[in-house]
């Protein structure tokens, strides 16, 4: 317990108090996230408001939003039936349970992701994160084995710089050494294909690179190695986002289903960030044209509303529980109090509405070279700017790292975009990522890029 005062800001308020105070009393208690803490309590970036592609500020600014929140708010901030779903689907189904219950709003929703995804993924796991959805689809692909006879079948095989979330099993997938390093041994029978970024050969491409696409025949060794007996699934985000933006080189996710499928091995694409209309179509398995067994998808579900994750499988995945157990019994043994929580549900219904009615899918697609133009035109000439990266409204800038303090710089271009250029950016290491809403206008995105010219100039 905290100690002295009893001026906290809920003591004797209403919940939504604290917004309208602007600053809390007291930054203690709340131990952020991937934050630097005593940076940020010493200097807080606190935000109390949003509408369409702005946040507001405690101090009253409005806020550009570059990154779409943390890449969800894919249709802006606070829309109008998203908020109404919400409030009215909160007094009328507060929750309901999924274990051997259920309400009209998760099948529906359901039925919704099936008809957005590949043909023939019909069937969807719901969980509350992109993490949960994660550990979802690895222990559905471990299970389906075992259902078919492959028990042996149990190595996962993810790819260096990757980023599958923060429970066990996305860490040992994912490839980015200090979410790994401090948590022990994590799961065991991992292998990893090497990342496809080069910069000598690749630097300055808009959308997918030439180069790398022998990167994907590592799949091979690695099978030979273990026996392609032994290897149950291969994850990877078809453009790796958290790492610093890593488009897949031209034809690179085509040739790993290939080996998959030769293989017998699941292909799972980690979604979480491509889906809903990021890279300019429902999902990426559409813009690269490649059929995964299973998309793990989250944060453009809801658009950033409400928690939510999840899994979709094909027919054949599902099938194999359903003739795989007998008439009665439970056919998979996980989930999670709150799949398919009617809030979430609602929340995702009224988006994916705003996405269809708004056209933001090809909205997006329609935007992609107007937004690479801007970020080469605007960045490129930085002598700090080492490369820029591009793929659907996303874009990759690495800055030039000062010397003996990683990732200082992008981090400074942080706090300089949001105190003195009223913009949000996200950056990773020395690599500054952008993902605004799909709802963003042209001029925003010149508006963006010209900003973020300044806040680079400034920490150069
Ligand atoms: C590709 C990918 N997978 C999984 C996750 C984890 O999602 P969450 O933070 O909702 O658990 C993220 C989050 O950014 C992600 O980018």
């Amino acid at each position: 317990m905290l100690d002295e005062d009893a001026s906290h800001p809920a003591a004797g308020t209403t919940p939504l108090s604290a917004l309208d105070g602007g600053m809390p009393n007291d930054l203690r208690a709340f131990w952020m996230p991937f934050s630097a803490n005593r940076a940020f309590k010493a200097a807080p970036r606190m935000i109390t408001g949003a509408k369409d592609n702005h946040y507001y500020a405690a101090d009253g600014r409005a806020i550009l939003d570059g990154t779409a929140g943390l890449w969800c708010c894919n249709a802006g901030h606070c829309r109008a039936p998203v908020v109404e779903a919400i409030q009215q689907t909160a007094a009328k189904l507060d929750f309901a349970p999924t274990f051997q219950f259920g309400h009209p709003l998760a099948f529906e929703l359901a039925s919704r992701i099936a008809d957005l995804a590949p043909e023939g993924m019909d069937h969807v796991f719901f969980a509350n994160s992109g993490s949960e959805g994660v550990d979802t689809a690895l222990k559905i692909a471990l299970a389906y084995h075992k259902m078919k006879g492959e028990g042996g079948r149990t190595r996962l095989i993810g790819r260096e710089r990757g980023y599958h979330g923060t429970g066990f099993g996305g860490i040992s997938v994912g490839g980015i050494v200090n979410n790994r390093r401090f948590f022990g041994s994590l799961l065991t029978g991992v292998d990893h294909l090497p990342h496809t970024y080069n910069r000598e050969e690749q630097a300055f491409t808009k959308g997918e690179p030439e180069w790398g696409l022998h990167l994907a025949d590592e799949l091979e060794r690695i099978i030979t190695l273990h026996g392609a007996d032994t290897v149950a699934a291969l994850i990877v985000e078809p453009m790796a986002g958290s790492t610093g933006v890593l488009p897949p080189p031209v034809g690179y996710l085509k040739r790993l289903r290939e080996i998959t499928s030769r293989h017998g091995i699941l292909l799972i694409f980690d979604e979480v960030i491509s889906a809903f209309g990021r890279l300019g179509t429902p999902f990426a398995a559409q813009r690269y044209e490649v059929e995964p067994d299973m998309i793990v998808f989250a944060k453009g579900i809801t658009s950033g509303t409400v928690p939510m994750g999840g899994v979709i499988a094909t027919a054949d995945i599902y099938n194999a529980f359903m003739d795989g157990s007998a008439e009665g019994m439970i056919e998979l043994f996980h989930g999670y109090t709150y799949s398919g929580h009617p809030l979430a549900c609602a929340a995702a219904l009224a988006t994916l509405n705003i996405y269809r009615d708004e056209g933001l899918f090809d909205q997006a697609a329609a935007m992609e070279a107007p937004f690479a133009d801007a970020a080469h035109s605007n960045l490129r000439d930085l002598d700090i700017v080492l490369d820029i990266r591009t793929c659907g409204l996303v874009a990759g800038i690495d800055l030039e790292p000062v010397e003996g303090k990683p990732t200082k710089r992008a981090y400074n271009a942080m706090v300089e975009a949001f105190g003195e250029h009223d913009m949000m950016i996200r950056v990773t290491g020395d690599t500054i990522a952008l993902s605004p809403p799909l709802t963003f206008t042209e001029s925003e995105i010149d508006e963006t890029f010209s900003k973020l010219r300044s806040a680079i100039q400034t920490v150069s």
